[in-house]
């Protein structure tokens, strides 16, 4: 008997967000980039109101929560990772009132929100920072070295590339970690720690389901801000602990923050969760940031910095599994987000393997983050003119497209593999607006244009073209989703190696076995099962499965 399976038939799917008071234990979260998701005014950005009216692809795909990247109001040097005011919306994105009616919606249709929170620095336009009386207080401010303080304070390097320092009109220097406009902000100061709580009460009181902790490693800097003593320190970031990132100190805020979250849990069991985005340097540094105490989860960027090798692949997966269990959190992972190669081009431009890496990551334990655009199987966009880049690192220099961190960086990328493909290192090329319907651009993005170009051959990879096509990487998603909604042993539990020839990688879950061909053509092994889904055409003939190369695939066992 021969069986040839992609995608099973569909089936009927369970209202979403209905998993219980630890729902993001095995939550799938998708990353909407508002600028780029949806635009409802047609100026070419994407806004709270395009992102409303589209959430019914979002609960239709069968996500669990949105986290929505920074809305605030903004001068944009760092779309929008420079905050001037944490409490209002951008007028290019909305008012507060769109934001209440997206939530509303979202948790009408079953999906949870969560909100960016930036507290490692705001925007040189905050009103904090504008004061120089309350700037000197609440940001970092030194005095610089030489006979006439002409020289930055110490040797540190911004991540954007250049000195992490700037010189005010007034002689002394400030810190920031990222652009000039982006003021490191003081976290020895208690105002700060009281605005900052005060900030989380205001979202959760409108409704958000928890926030996404923008560079939780960096708010507590070393005593004394010690030189490093040498350069290209952005390579060095989640490598090794530095005086500006990964400092034990910042545990104690996040500690402070859980009891606030939740103080908001209420009696029908409503959890509200802290996810760090930290570079540490090891999987076991990591998961101090989800002790009991702390934030629920942390992004897991080893995972995606991983090569597609069985091997490598391997080993990162039980690292990350065994830190995480070693203080009772569920590992998240992650493949693209708005700071790194969209997958499908960094993994050697290969949908196969794309797709393969998808539904791997989706079979492993715990909770997964999807990017927006990734269930369409886009490619980083690689040829952007100069004029249309955004990104800031572009225009100083950086190497580092990770704003984030390494990884995203070709030279210190495991193999160079994490970052190839992209256009010269820098994060415009995952951020082009996404393509929802129609023949040429902006491909029902909005009434207008979209803020970055769209390629002229993206018509096949619409949300319209690929509903319905059960090739398609849309129904791929979908169709995972489903599964993992439908059978319980996938999501939060147990997993085991099971046999596998080289370059396959064999795992089991309750009731759920996983292969995954990260070879170049076929491997066989005995059928494990019946297959239930698959990344590509797998075969089963004579008790011989047939997986393609770079395919994933699971069985019912
Ligand atoms: C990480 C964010 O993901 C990135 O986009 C931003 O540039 C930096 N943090 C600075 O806020």
């Amino acid at each position: 008997m021969t069986q040839e399976l992609t995608s099973p038939s569909p089936a009927p799917r369970a209202p979403g967000a209905g998993r219980g008071p630890a729902w993001w234990r095995d939550a799938v979260i998708y990353q909407v980039y508002v600028r780029s998701f949806a635009d409802s005014d047609g100026d070419g950005i994407g806004d709270l109101r395009g992102v409303r009216e589209r959430l019914p692809h979002l609960r239709d795909l069968g996500v669990d929560a949105v986290w929505l990247t920074p809305f605030y109001a903004s001068p944009q040097a760092d779309g929008g990772y420079d905050v001037a005011d944490y409490r209002a919306v951008d007028p290019l994105f909305g008012t507060l009132q769109d934001a209440d009616e997206l939530l509303r919606t979202a948790h009408d249709l079953g999906l949870r929100v969560i909100v960016d929170i930036v507290p490692n620095h705001t925007s040189d336009r905050h009103p904090w920072f504008t004061d120089p009386e309350t700037a000197r207080q609440r940001y970092l401010f030194r005095p610089g070295k030489g006979e006439h303080g002409e020289l930055p304070p110490n040797d540190w390097e911004s991540v954007f590339g250049g000195p992490a320092w700037t010189r005010t009109d007034r002689g002394d220097w400030y810190l920031h970690l990222f652009a000039p406009q982006q003021p490191d902000l003081n976290w020895e100061n208690p105002e700060v720690h009281a605005e900052f709580e005060a900030i989380l009460r205001f979202w959760l009181d409108l409704g958000v389901d928890g926030f996404r902790v923008d560079v939780a490693h960096g708010m507590i800097k070393a005593p004394g801000l010690p030189d490093i003593g040498h350069g290209a320190q952005a390579q060095l970031i989640g490598s090794q602990v530095l005086p500006f990132f990964d400092q034990d100190g910042v545990h104690a805020i996040h500690r402070a923050w859980r009891r606030l979250l939740d103080g908001y849990g209420d009696g029908s069991g409503r959890q509200v969760i802290g996810v760090a985005e930290a570079w540490a340097p090891t999987p076991e540094r990591l998961a101090l940031y989800v002790r009991p105490d702390e934030l629920h989860q942390a992004f897991n960027f080893q995972f995606l910095n991983a090569p597609w090798q069985a091997d490598a692949l391997r080993t990162v997966i039980d690292a990350s599994l065994a830190a995480t269990s070693s203080v009772g959190a569920p590992t998240t992972w992650v493949l693209s987000n708005h700071d790194v190669v969209r997958h499908t081009t960094r993994l050697g431009g290969s949908l196969a393997r794309a797709r393969a890496a998808s539904l791997l990551m989706l079979a492993l334990p715990g909770s997964a983050y999807l990017y927006q655009g990734e269930e369409l199987g886009l490619p980083e966009v690689t040829d952007l003119p100069d004029e249309v880049r955004q990104d800031p690192a572009f225009f100083r220099g950086g190497r580092a497209t990770g704003a984030a961190g390494p990884g995203t960086d070709t030279e210190s990328a495991p193999d160079g593999v994490a970052a190839a493909g992209g256009q010269d290192g820098f994060r415009d090329g995952c951020r082009v607006p996404l393509p929802w319907s129609g023949e040429a651009p902006p491909y029902g993005f909005g009434p207008g244009g979209s803020w970055l170009p769209q390629p002229a051959d993206w018509a096949p990879l619409t949300v319209a073209a690929q509903t319905g096509d059960p090739a398609s990487t849309l129904e791929l998603y979908r169709a995972a989703l489903e599964l993992r909604r439908r059978l319980p042993g996938l999501g939060d539990g147990p997993m085991s190696w099971a046999p596998a020839p080289d370059g396959v990688l064999a795992f089991t879950r309750p009731g759920v076995l996983c292969t995954v061909n990260t070879l170049g053509h076929d491997a066989e092994l005995p059928a494990p099962g019946t297959p239930l889904l698959s990344s590509a055409p797998v075969t089963v003939q004579d008790g011989t499965a047939r997986l393609p190369g770079d395919s994933c695939t699971w069985w019912a066992i």
